[in-house]
């Protein structure tokens, strides 16, 4: 009896210490945690816009790079701000062809590495209103109309500042000091930088928040913790992208779109359009609008979301290149949206050789298609009866056949399903396949049969 009491006294003791070890391991290393509740939206939303507008439209050179870069002074790229005109701005149209496009978020660079500001910022003066010839806030229209049109407000913002005096760096070559020899002239730099993401959080209380340029400080020397800490007091909702160190919400890709399932539960591909973030008049590399969706299939049946950027030019308006693009994924998305939107990641490859996605409940199976398939699509390993297939947007019900399926044999057979020419889309044909439960998938080696 007294070594049970001794023992229960030992097991309470035990537990003590070890609560009391974990919590100060938590309080050494902050743990992220990610409401599944909170990614909702985001993991439904499958398309939002980029935005890279700023002083770099208006020569058409690299955001900001092309200083730190070397290509041109510093000086010499400050002079943008004169051409930085925003005459023909129009942020309702923008939003227009924003939802038009069939994307549900949009992220837009309030404040790009070279620290120019697209809002009237309470901490310093280089921006849109008080350093170009636009002299307006150019963000806040931009914000009002998105929320207006029901859209999710996305913010990027540069860690770094490469324009700004208390900044470390200023281009590849030249540092302006190190931490470690003026601690304090760092700190009036925090001091200034978490000073613009307040003033972001009261004035538009983002959605999302879009960082980039964490790889130049470590997390504690951005204080990244504190910054979540921040955005989330004022926003318990508010989704973070990966670049805030350690402190986000998702993973961003950048320009490759992931070949192999990224192991990360949310992502983000960030692309653009021809070769450049910001408007550049000597880049006409542009994808295709049909090589845009297949590379937009892609992604959302590996799970994730296409962030597809646009460059405005330094008057407001958007290349009509980009316009084009934008409206041909509008064509399509909003033909296929029962695909896309709400959907989760399809099924391996193996199964089927292209892009697929599932309805949430995993009862229906939707098929991308790239051009001519010649006749039929096929889909092994199934392991479902198929109640029902339809064309996407179009709403044809098609016939199948299932082949190899014995009745001595619990191997599913092959499934062909037959595609009239009549029922093919201009970019990429969806079929809608409707089981009869939650998706099935014989995964087996095969194995010799004993007994027929
Ligand atoms: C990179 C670049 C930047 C660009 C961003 C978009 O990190 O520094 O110029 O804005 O990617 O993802």
């Amino acid at each position: 009896m007294l070594y049970g009491i001794y023992k229960c006294k030992l097991k309470i003791t035990l537990f003590f210490i070890l609560t009391l070890y974990c919590i100060n391991l938590n309080s050494q290393v902050p743990e992220v945690k990610i409401g599944d509740e909170k990614m909702q939206w985001f993991q439904d939303a499958k398309l939002g816009i980029f935005i890279h507008w700023g002083l770099y439209a208006v020569n058409g050179i690299d955001e900001s790079w092309s200083f730190f870069n070397g290509y041109i002074s510093h000086e010499d790229y400050l002079k943008q701000t004169k051409g930085f005109t925003a005459k023909k701005y129009d942020p309702e149209k923008w939003v227009e062809l924003i939802k038009e496009s069939g994307a549900r978020y949009s992220v837009i660079t309030s404040k790009h590495h070279d620290g120019f500001a697209l809002w009237d910022t309470k901490k310093g003066k280089f921006n849109a209103v008080k350093s170009s010839s636009a002299k307006k806030d150019v963000l806040t229209p931009f914000v009002k109309s998105l929320r207006e049109n029901h859209l999710k407000v996305g913010i990027y913002f540069s860690l770094p500042d490469w324009s700004y005096y208390d900044y470390t760096h200023f281009t590849r070559d030249s540092i302006r000091y190190r931490i470690a020899d003026n601690p304090s002239r760092w700190k009036d730099y925090l001091n200034y930088y978490q000073g613009q993401i307040k003033d972001i959080a009261n004035k538009y209380n983002p959605d999302l928040y879009w960082f980039d340029g964490d790889w130049e400080h470590s997390s504690e020397e951005w204080e990244a913790p504190k910054v979540r800490q921040l955005i989330l007091d004022k926003n318990a909702n508010a989704i973070i992208n990966s670049r805030l160190n350690d402190q986000g919400d998702y993973a961003t890709p950048e320009q490759g779109m992931p070949i192999t399932r990224p192991e990360d539960k949310y992502w983000e591909l960030c692309m653009t359009m021809n070769d450049s973030w910001g408007f550049q008049k000597n880049d006409h590399n542009y994808k295709t609008s049909d090589q845009v969706i297949g590379i937009f299939t892609d992604v959302i049946s590996n799970g994730g979301n296409l962030l597809l950027d646009i460059g405005p030019k330094a008057d407001g308006t958007i290349p009509d290149e980009q316009v084009k693009i934008l409206k041909d994924l509008g064509r399509w998305t909003n033909k296929h949206h029962d695909a896309i939107y709400g959907t989760r990641a399809g099924i391996p490859k193996e199964h089927f050789y292209g892009p697929s996605t599932l309805s949430k409940d995993q009862s229906i199976l939707y098929l991308f298609i790239k051009g001519n398939p010649g006749g039929e699509v096929v889909l092994r390993g199934l392991k479902n009866k198929i109640n029902r297939i339809w064309v996407v947007g179009e709403g044809t019900k098609l016939s199948h056949k299932v082949v190899g399926n014995v009745y001595w044999s619990h191997y599913p057979g092959i499934k062909y399903i037959q595609v009239p020419d009549y029922v093919l889309d201009e970019n990429m044909t969806v079929l809608s396949v409707l089981l009869d439960g939650k998706i099935d998938l014989y995964r087996e080696d095969g194995s010799v049969i004993q007994s027929n």
